[in-house]
């Protein structure tokens, strides 16, 4: 199993990186509200996704979680305690049966949200990049750790089945 200092060295993810997403954490954070909107927005309009979201009482609690994840995107700190915090959001949705597509493509909600809001905040461009690249890396990390989980329970289910 990979460490996460082996996993960041594959995406030359580095301290500076971790500084440049902590930089944006108060701007994500005035913005979370609207990503979480953009995010059930899109989930809610898939047949597939909103059976998870029925419930009011739990859509409240559940929005709580995905903002929460979020904003541990901009926490500067990504160490193997992160790590394992990531295996266990991938295990989640794995458990509950949430196919590993409408991960990916909610990443990519996340993804087009983030650019935009760069977009919309950093008009000098070499700025603009540096914040971009730091973006794109820990997004793959998140979904490169999450979608492990799903692989595991695949070659869980050829043992059980052979
Ligand atoms: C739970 C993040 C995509 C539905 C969670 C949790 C986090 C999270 C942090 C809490 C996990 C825990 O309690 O340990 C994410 C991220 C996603 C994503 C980062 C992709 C970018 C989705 C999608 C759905 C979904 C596509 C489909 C509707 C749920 C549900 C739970 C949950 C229903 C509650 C699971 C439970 O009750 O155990 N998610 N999520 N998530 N997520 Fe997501």
């Amino acid at each position: 199993m990979l460490t996460m200092q082996e996993i960041k060295n594959h995406y030359y993810f580095t301290d500076t990186d971790a500084e440049l997403l902590k930089e944006l954490f108060p701007l994500a954070q005035s913005k979370s509200d609207a990503m979480v909107e953009d995010f059930y927005t899109y989930l809610l309009k898939i047949p597939e996704t909103a059976v998870f979201l029925r419930e009011p009482k739990d859509l409240a609690r559940l929005k709580k979680t995905h903002a929460e994840w979020f904003l541990s995107l901009f926490c500067g700190r990504y160490d193997n305690e992160y790590m394992l915090t990531l295996q266990s959001i991938g295990q989640a949705h794995v458990r509950i049966k949430v196919s590993a597509h409408y991960v990916n493509a909610a990443m990519n909600v996340v993804r087009r949200f983030l650019i935009e809001m760069l977009q919309a905040n950093f008009p000098d461009i070499s700025v603009r990049r540096k914040y971009r690249i730091a973006v794109e890396k820990i997004l793959d990390i998140n979904l490169d750790i999450m979608s492990t989980s799903y692989q595991e329970e695949e070659l869980r289910r050829v043992f059980v089945s052979h």
